[in-house]
């Protein structure tokens, strides 16, 4: 059933840019968010270019924010694009990530029109690795060196999940839209 444990909501930058610019400037997620460019005030928009990403709310607490999700390289010829998703550490290892990883991938794939998800693994995230796994992405390469981080170039595992294999494993789950507030 979706809003099992989480809603998911279109990203404001006047409403959820403080959540953000939390995180990034935390140090905790330095891997996630990548050479983000500086954070200054207009920055915001960075982070909602096409307005397609996502703030995540657990619906036991709901009045905190407790992670986001990112769509960037958005392939719309070829209807691919890659996900990233985030969640606070206190609401870590609740399957919040993914139960929302779910909701947005089915949002991505049957209300966005996209055939193919990404997500860019590092293979020491374990996390990472166990919710995409869990949402049914599935291994598709291995990009040799392509992250660099720690004085050096990192392989990155390159998952995918294709709307045919969302739609087998999650028959009955694709119907309601899983985004509030959409137009
Ligand atoms: C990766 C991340 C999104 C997982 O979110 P989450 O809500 O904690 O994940 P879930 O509770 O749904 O956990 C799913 C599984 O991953 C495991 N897991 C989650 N975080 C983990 C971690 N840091 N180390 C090891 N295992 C972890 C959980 O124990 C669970 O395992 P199980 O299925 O065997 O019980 C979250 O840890 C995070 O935001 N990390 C920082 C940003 C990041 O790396 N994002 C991914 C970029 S692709």
């Amino acid at each position: 059933m979706f809003n099992d444990k989480v809603r998911i909501i279109p990203y404001e930058a006047e409403t959820h840019w403080a959540y953000i610019y939390q995180w990034y400037h935390s140090g905790k997620y330095d891997h996630f968010f990548g050479n983000m460019p500086s954070m200054d005030a207009n920055a915001a928009s960075t982070f909602n270019k096409g307005g397609v990403n996502y703030i995540i709310i657990d619906v036991n607490d709901v009045s905190k924010i407790v992670g986001m999700a990112s769509i960037n390289m958005i392939e719309e010829r070829h209807r691919n694009c890659h996900l990233g998703t985030l969640i606070d550490e206190s609401y870590q290892g609740k399957k919040i990530g993914t139960e929302a990883t779910i909701m947005i991938v089915n949002r991505i794939l049957n209300y966005d029109n996209m055939f193919k998800v990404i997500a860019r693994v590092d293979p020491k995230n374990l996390g990472s690795q166990k919710v995409t796994a869990a949402v049914g992405f599935e291994q598709e390469s291995i990009l040799k060196q392509d992250v660099y981080y720690d004085g050096e170039f990192h392989d990155v595992i390159r998952m995918k999940i294709t709307k045919g294999m969302f739609n087998k494993k999650y028959k009955s789950r694709r119907k309601k839209d899983p985004v509030e507030g959409h137009k």
